[in-house]
């Protein structure tokens, strides 16, 4: 457990700062060994839990975040607790190895068929594991999976589920963004650039009954491509928002065109993907969870029929289904576009073994 005190200097800029930690925090949650992040109320601080191998990976890893010159850190180490109730049984132990056995064997069958049908040499092999090291150092495993291997396992998990399509959720959600009050708008800059554009549509369970008070959390790249909290440009927060449908089902909330984007070109992501010869762009699209009470949670993306690479989308996201086409609204230069979205119920767990 870490105890954190953040002690910034009063007069110094630190927006840029602090979007790149707010980053790497994230993937260090995504990966795993940031467990829990608690803000302390009222203070500059927070109390966290990292699950790692030693003291050195504690300290590699706190020095690896940006506010690191600025916190005072004081850490305790913990220990499981053998009354602790939730751990697994013997016979869940026995499926999870079951299972991790499957799945690392197809996996190294595999790789290693790749190796003797390429004829890979040792020259290659040793590229390669460099390669593994810079991504781990780069924090860019999450970016590689979203890019590279996500939309297989949503197409397989979630292509046949009843409702609309999903598509993958991406390195770029924040989780927590303002709950927008009517007449919805996704915060921007006074003078944010991009077509104005109204997007409007219903939202309904599979047998076309309206679900009231549905939640869209919708997050977006501006027109440059910049995602706020990743990227330095955007402030905190924007064209990031919660939308609510009405009792009709129906939701309308304005915003911009956002703009295509490359994945990072200068990481190891960037590096492998160059080396191939593919295209790093993803096409203009705009990110939304649907939820509501009682339905599966829908994360997908609608993309702008009009962006370039629909057809060459780096991380392989996009979907027919999922194709917007937005049009003159006759009030100025507004352009609008309407999309329902269809919830399936919710998947009831089924037993293990
Ligand atoms: C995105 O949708 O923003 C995204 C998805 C995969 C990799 C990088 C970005
Ligand atoms: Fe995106």
């Amino acid at each position: 457990m870490v105890q954190m005190e953040v002690r910034l200097p009063p007069e110094m800029e630190a927006d840029d700062l602090k979007a790149r930690e707010r980053a790497r925090s994230q993937e260090l949650q995504r990966d795993g060994s940031w467990v829990h992040l608690w803000r302390v109320a009222g203070r500059y601080a927070n109390v966290s839990v990292f699950d790692v191998g030693s003291p050195d990976e504690l300290h590699e890893l706190l020095s690896s975040l940006p506010l690191f010159p600025y916190i005072d850190a004081h850490v305790t180490a913990l220990a499981r607790h053998p009354s602790k109730l939730d751990q697994p049984t013997e016979e869940e132990r026995r499926l999870m190895s079951e299972r991790a056995n499957q799945l690392i064997s197809d996996i190294l069958r595999r790789v290693h068929e790749a190796i003797v049908e390429n004829e890979v040499t040792y020259e290659e092999y040793q590229a390669v594991k460099q390669w593994f090291i810079d991504v781990g150092e780069a924090g860019e495993w999450p970016l590689f999976g979203d890019v590279y291997i996500e939309h297989v396992v949503e197409k397989n998990a979630f292509g046949d589920r009843a409702g609309s399509q999903g598509t993958i959720l991406g390195p770029f959600h924040l989780p927590d963004a303002p709950v927008l009050e009517a007449p919805y708008e996704l915060p921007r800059r006074p003078d944010e650039q991009g077509d104005r554009t109204v997007v409007t549509g219903r939202v309904t369970d599979t047998d076309g009954n309206p679900l009231a008070g549905a939640n869209l959390d919708v997050w977006q790249a501006d027109a440059s491509g910049a995602y706020s909290g990743f990227m330095p440009g955007p402030p905190e927060g924007n064209l990031r928002g919660q939308v609510r449908t009405r009792d009709d089902g129906r939701y309308e909330f304005r915003t911009v065109i956002p703009g295509p984007y490359t994945i990072p070109l200068d990481g190891p992501t960037g590096r492998l993907t160059a080396a191939a010869d593919w295209s790093p762009w993803r096409p203009s699209h705009i990110h939304l969870i649907v939820s509501a009470e009682g339905h599966e949670p829908l994360v997908t993306q609608l993309f702008i029929d009009t962006s370039d690479y629909l057809h060459d989308d780096v991380a392989s996201a996009v979907k027919d289904e999922l194709i917007v086409h937005p049009e003159p609204t006759g009030k100025g230069d507004e352009l609008g576009f309407s999309y329902d979205f269809v919830l399936a119920p919710i998947h009831a767990p089924v037993p293990v073994g």
